[in-house]
């Protein structure tokens, strides 16, 4: 990292390209995907860290990238959910909400995305319970969960488990 008026040059793979920036020491990586890559569907709920909302994966974990400051992420390969479909073929996950009607606004929809891409990702072994654990951390105002979880437990494999 070299400093240079005020700006530390970084370099950083979002969804397969590789970018070398110059930001400000105290930008957010969700102000850099957003405003310097233009990748706005990491979307800003809260901006400190409780509604998941901000949730990309850097180096295959999901991360709030409204609380990693985009110098801590150098080096770092990230994955938004631009990454998710290919041309007009959605990820398995989004075709799992789809086909459970999971969000409504979708404001929250990036965040969940994004957390249960990377369980499916990391082979995470799962419950129903446990799941719910792990998406704990993703807030929801509109749907009251039921189709989100739905939608998860039908790409995780989990619909013929009981909710223990
Ligand atoms: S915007 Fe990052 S957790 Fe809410
Ligand atoms: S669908 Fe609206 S916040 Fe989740």
């Amino acid at each position: 990292m070299n400093s240079t008026n005020s700006r530390i040059a970084v370099a950083i793979t979002v969804n397969g390209t590789a970018h070398e920036l110059q930001v400000p020491a105290r930008q957010t990586l969700a102000e850099c995907v957003r405003e310097e890559l233009g990748l706005t569907g990491t979307h800003l709920g809260c901006e400190h860290g409780v509604c998941g909302a901000c949730t990309v994966l850097v180096d295959g974990q999901a991360a709030r990238s409204c609380l990693v400051l985009t110098v801590q992420a150098d080096g770092a390969t990230i994955e938004t959910v631009e990454s998710l479909a290919n041309d007009d073929t959605l990820h398995a996950v989004q075709q799992a909400m789809v086909d459970n009607h999971g969000f409504q606004c979708a404001f929250c929809a990036p965040g969940f995305l994004m957390t249960i891409k990377a369980l499916i990702d990391n082979q995470a072994v799962l419950t129903k319970a446990t799941l719910r654990e792990e998406l704990s951390g993703n807030l929801c105002r509109c749907t009251g969960y039921a189709s989100i979880l739905a939608g998860a437990e039908a790409v995780l494999g989990l619909t013929g488990e009981s909710n223990a």
